[in-house]
């Protein structure tokens, strides 16, 4: 299974990748994830993409797409892979099928996950995450047993920068502005499966699996 989740910050996209991952036994592989983990690390990579994720504007596609590139190169994607965060605008999209097509495959799928602006932010206002194991948690409908500690790992749980009121307008500007348009990309390429992410989280797991297995076999 060769995937990408396609959807609005907040959509669900980092929680439902964890169990589709795991259900169809392909690394998961997060844009925001990789940037966030050099960031930590203080690489050069991290340093230079700061500035654009605390503003919420996109990193520049020749730091991403070369990330990418070597990602992909990596033994543990030769079955598949689960691309969370990327493509996010044509040029990327684009990126990727020539990866791909170089090493001979394609997309199985492009799974879009719908979702209502008000639910949005109340899930991005809420969202909490684990500073060592990276388990996301939410202060109403996912809390800690303790707060501030990973129910988990024990680890430490903050508040991404990025998770703030205006930098969330801006990320959901982007996301209509550059990112949308690769909704029809992939719906003219015949591998757009898009559902509802409205509801509870297994509801939904439940609803991509179906709908992943029914187009996989068609
Ligand atoms: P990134 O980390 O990819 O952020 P994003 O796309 O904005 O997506 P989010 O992580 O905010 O949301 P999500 O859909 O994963 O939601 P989650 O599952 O956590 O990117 C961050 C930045 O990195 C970008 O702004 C950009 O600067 C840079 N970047 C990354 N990739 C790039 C690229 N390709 N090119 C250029 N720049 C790039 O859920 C949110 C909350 O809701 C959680 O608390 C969760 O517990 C809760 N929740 C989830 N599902 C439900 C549900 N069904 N019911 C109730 N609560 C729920």
């Amino acid at each position: 299974m060769r995937l990408v989740l396609v959807g609005p910050p907040g959509a669900g996209k980092g929680t439902q990748a964890q169990f589709l991952s795991e259900h169809f036994a392909i690394p998961h592989i997060a844009t925001g994830d990789i940037f966030r983990v050099n960031l930590r690390e203080g690489t050069a990579l991290g340093i230079e993409a700061k500035a654009y994720m605390d503003s919420g504007e996109l990193v520049p596609d020749s730091l991403t797409n070369a990330m990418v590139a070597d990602r992909l190169k990596k033994s543990d994607v030769a079955n598949g892979f689960l691309l969370d965060g990327f493509p996010r605008n044509i040029l990327q999209a684009e990126v990727l099928d020539a990866i791909l097509s170089q090493a001979g495959t394609q997309l199985d799928a492009a799974l879009e996950l719908t979702v209502e602006s008000s639910e949005i932010i109340r899930r991005l206002a809420g969202r909490l995450i684990c500073r060592n194991c990276g388990r996301t948690w939410h202060l109403d409908f996912d809390p800690p047993s303790a707060p501030g500690v990973c129910n988990d790992c024990g680890g430490e749980i903050y508040q991404r920068e990025d998770d703030n009121e205006a930098t969330v307008l801006r990320r959901l500007e982007i996301y209509s502005e550059q990112t949308e348009p690769i909704v029809g990309y992939y719906r003219r390429q015949g591998v757009l499966i898009s559902i509802s992410a409205m509801g509870e989280v297994s509801e939904i797991t439940n609803r991509a699996i179906s709908a992943l297995r029914a187009a996989v076999s068609n």
